[in-house]
């Protein structure tokens, strides 16, 4: 049986984009059967390219944390996931949602962590003039970037990169370590 996966996103969506294109072609089990978000994002037209149903919902400011977690599971549980991708899902997830999904969610992350964890993985690294960070995929907890490691590598900053151009690389690591690791935590069946 096929491995049903759930990506949730907050922004453009490139890393969703490129599993698209690369779990059919993989010898990974499994599916992206639907894609969250907490707002419009623009990355939720990569799922809507390929008829994979989509969900929207929105965090607005004053509004309880607990309830809109409630709800974004219920909308994730319609799709009876095996596996939670959190990719640049810019939101924490409190511990009643983690719970509810017991250990499948997974969140890929811009930096070598545990270092540089955060919102802002990339400038941080290059505010701290270092000359290598990385990326890394992890298994989400209620901390911020502290789960367990599930694959990490590591990427040259070199002179003159912008937060853009380091990004860019380092995504290109991101997608192949989350392609590694589905490969590990999926079922051949
Ligand atoms: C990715 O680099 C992802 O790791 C990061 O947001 C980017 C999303 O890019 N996530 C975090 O920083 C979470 N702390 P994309 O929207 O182009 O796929």
């Amino acid at each position: 049986m096929r491995s049903r996966i759930l990506v949730l996103i907050s922004g453009s969506g490139t890393n969703l984009e490129a599993l698209l294109h690369s779990l059919p072609n993989s010898r990974i089990a499994a599916d992206v059967v639907a894609v969250g978000s907490d707002q419009e994002a623009a990355g939720l037209q990569h799922a809507h390219q390929r008829g994979i149903p989509t969900f929207v919902l929105g965090f607005e400011k004053g509004m309880n944390r607990e309830a809109w977690a409630r709800d974004l599971g219920d909308a994730m549980d319609t799709f009876t996931p095996d596996l939670i991708v959190l990719s640049g899902f810019m939101r924490l997830l409190p511990p009643s949602l983690l719970a509810r999904f017991e250990s499948r969610i997974i969140n890929t992350h811009p930096s070598f962590l545990p270092e540089f964890p955060g919102a802002h993985a990339v400038r941080d690294a290059l505010d701290a003039k270092v000359v290598e960070t990385g990326a890394s995929v992890i298994v989400v907890d209620a901390g911020v970037d502290t789960g367990e490691i599930l694959a990490q590598s590591r990427v040259s900053v070199f002179p003159g990169d912008t937060e853009e151009s380091l990004h860019d690389r380092i995504k290109i690591l991101e997608r192949q370590l989350l392609l590694e690791v589905l490969t590990t935590l999926i079922p051949t069946p």
